[in-house]
């Protein structure tokens, strides 16, 4: 999605401005642009480019201390020169960068137009140069003017030729994090456009703005001036880099046995067999009040909460199910006291989620977050929660924060079933579960070459289908999103039963199915849908535990270590990465930005 950055202090603003795009490119984007205040006049260049051909084409004399700066995911316009950001005001004196969606925009934009404005792009962001520049009063007052005129969702950052010591930014659904530098202040839409100056960050809230100067900032809102508190940002540049990995999503997977190690790390009660999670706010009283539990997430994140749900409803023996947070909202739920809700997100900052949990506060539901960027829009949303230190996850397929939201997950469940009926001794079963998994995940990964020879057999395939049951299920659905969204193969997920209600139809040599079949309760069923399989002549891979004899010789097996039954999905979904990541590679795809999709996807 897009990415704003911004800088006030004594520097050349524009390389600032640069390497912060930079570090925000992950995100995806089709163009970018950046704008600074000269002696006399705001210096523009944008188009439609990548950041490193931005900055080889920045104009020589491209001087000035105070600037801002944009990368676009076009939503109003295609991507060209005249609509990438900076957008100008008409007479030169105001340029906005903007993420979000101006819902009104069409409307003000003949307004203007009948006023005799000339507009020089097809973006709603050109609305807010042109009305900044006409409002009266100071820059903030232009700003509050203009916005009073808005619906919709914005983060934006406004720079003034007449009020040349400043940026003005304003937050409503989009972020906008300030970075508190050394006699400079830097901004941004994402931290990690941030880190290599600071790691002190203030974030806005909805409905507040702020000026930036280079000693200092002000935060207010219509009303009131606000005082916000700065927060340490644990993340450093060295976590943006690929670390001699080919790819980022790579690296990803590479780290995820020291990513579980963090989101163990202090939670493990071995005295009481059970978990601690500071983070949830509620004392083992109120947590026991719950009948039911919600979960609400996005794409991967949902799949993720459907794992959780399972491990909830296993471990705590309470009904719990997930649900798309995009559709929550629009189907005017009902919220019920006694349940607990749970929003799940790696950036923390994805609208539908948090619109969701919005809507849930509204309503008085009591939501908890299992988020992996901290201090982001959901976390700082949520009535508390767990946060999955997974570290910056850059590649838009998620997969090491996807594992520690299983791992968030399981945790949880076993909180809550320990406050009610699962036993010492199934506490302790569990703990040391949890225990091995890093070094279990390690055993996966070092699988790697036998998974690349395995991918090499499904990524031909035109169509592919991902099978599993109860608990293999979400595994199924998770490896099939990660295949189609890295190789734009079209992958389908279905429970392994549901195969002989009608997909079965469709099984046959050009087919391959990945099959999930654990080493558990439904394992002989598992094995007659295999045989149904092979019977139509169907390729087969299975991911299936060490030692189970398949009864069919043409699979291609890949075999994973045994955990506890519950914590099964956490492992079976590790080497579904490594096939979409071996795949897409050799598709010559772009593995860590593909096309079409955001890492952080800002708009609704
Ligand atoms: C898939 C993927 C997306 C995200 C989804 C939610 O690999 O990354 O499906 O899981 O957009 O994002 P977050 O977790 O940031 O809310």
């Amino acid at each position: 999605m897009c990415g704003i950055v911004g800088y006030v202090g004594a520097k050349p603003a524009a390389p600032i401005l640069v390497d912060g795009l930079a570090r925000l490119e992950y995100r995806g984007y089709d163009s970018a642009g950046v704008a600074v205040l000269g002696p006399s006049e705001i210096r523009l260049h944008r188009d439609a480019v990548r950041v490193r051909d931005l900055e080889a084409t920045l104009p020589k004399r491209f001087g000035g201390k105070v600037g801002i700066g944009h990368t676009r995911w076009a939503t109003h316009g295609v991507p060209s020169q005249r609509n990438a950001h900076p957008q100008l005001s008409a007479d030169g004196r105001v340029a906005v960068v903007h993420n979000g969606i101006i819902d009104n925009a069409a409307q003000l934009r003949a307004e203007l137009e009948a006023d005799g404005v000339a507009l020089a792009s097809d973006t709603d962001t050109e609305v807010l140069a042109h009305l900044i520049a006409r409002a009266d009063g100071t820059l903030e007052d232009a700003v509050l003017a203009t916005l009073d005129r808005i619906d919709g969702t914005y983060g934006l950052a406004v720079l003034d030729r007449e009020h040349p010591d400043r940026i003005v930014v304003a937050r409503n659904g989009s972020p906008i994090i300030i970075g508190i530098g050394d006699r400079e202040m830097h901004v941004a839409s994402d931290t990690s456009a941030l880190v290599r100056y600071t790691r002190q960050v203030v974030h806005l809230d909805d409905g507040e703005l702020a000026t930036l100067r280079a000693d200092g900032y002000q935060t207010f809102t219509r009303d009131a001036r606000t005082t916000k508190t700065a927060v340490t940002v644990d993340w450093d540049t060295s976590d943006y880099g690929t670390d001699g990995h080919r790819h980022f999503m790579h690296k990803e997977i590479a780290e995820q046995p020291d990513a579980v190690r963090r989101v163990l790390k202090g939670r493990l009660d071995e005295r009481f067999q059970t978990v601690r999670l500071g983070g949830l706010e509620m004392d083992a009283r109120e947590m026991r009040e719950f009948r039911r539990v919600k979960i609400l997430g996005c794409g991967s994140a949902y799949y993720a909460g459907q794992a959780g749900a399972q491990f909830i409803e296993e471990l705590a023996r309470i009904p719990a199910d997930a649900e798309p947070a995009s559709e929550f909202r629009y189907r005017n739920p009902v919220i019920e006291k006694d349940t607990l809700y749970v929003a799940v997100s790696q950036s923390g900052e994805t609208y539908d989620t948090l619109v969701a949990v919005q809507e849930l506060k509204r309503k008085g539901g009591r939501v908890i977050g299992l988020v992996n960027a901290v201090g982001s829009s959901i976390a700082r949303e949520c009535d508390g929660g767990v946060y999955l230190h997974a570290g910056p996850e850059v590649a838009v397929a998620s997969t090491k924060a996807l594992t520690n939201m299983m791992v968030g997950f399981a945790l949880l469940g076993l909180h809550l079933g320990r406050i009610r009926d699962v036993s010492p001794a199934d506490g302790r079963r569990l703990l040391q579960a949890l225990t091995a998994l890093p070094e279990q995940i390690e055993t996966i990964l070092a699988d790697e070459e036998q998974l690349a020879a395995v991918a090499k057999t499904l990524a031909q395939a035109p169509s592919l289908f991902f099978v599993g049951r109860t608990r293999g299920f979400p595994v199924a659905r998770e490896g099939a999103q990660k295949f189609k969204e890295i190789s734009y193969r079209h992958a389908e997920a279905y429970q392994t039963s549901e195969l002989k209600h009608g997909p079965l139809a469709l099984v046959g040599p050009d087919l391959p199915t990945v099959a999930i079949v654990p080493d558990d309760e439904l394992l002989d069923r598992n094995l007659g849908a295999l045989q149904e399989i092979t019977a139509r002549s169907g390729p087969l891979v299975v991911v299936t535990h060490d030692g189970v004899d398949l009864g069919v010789t043409s699979a291609h097996v890949v075999a994973v270590p045994k955990s506890e039954p519950e914590l099964d999905p956490l492992l079976l979904t590790i080497p579904l990465q490594l096939l979409a990541y071996h795949a897409a590679l050799l598709l010559g795809h772009d593995v860590d930005k593909p096309r079409n999709l955001a890492k952080s996807v800002t708009v609704e």
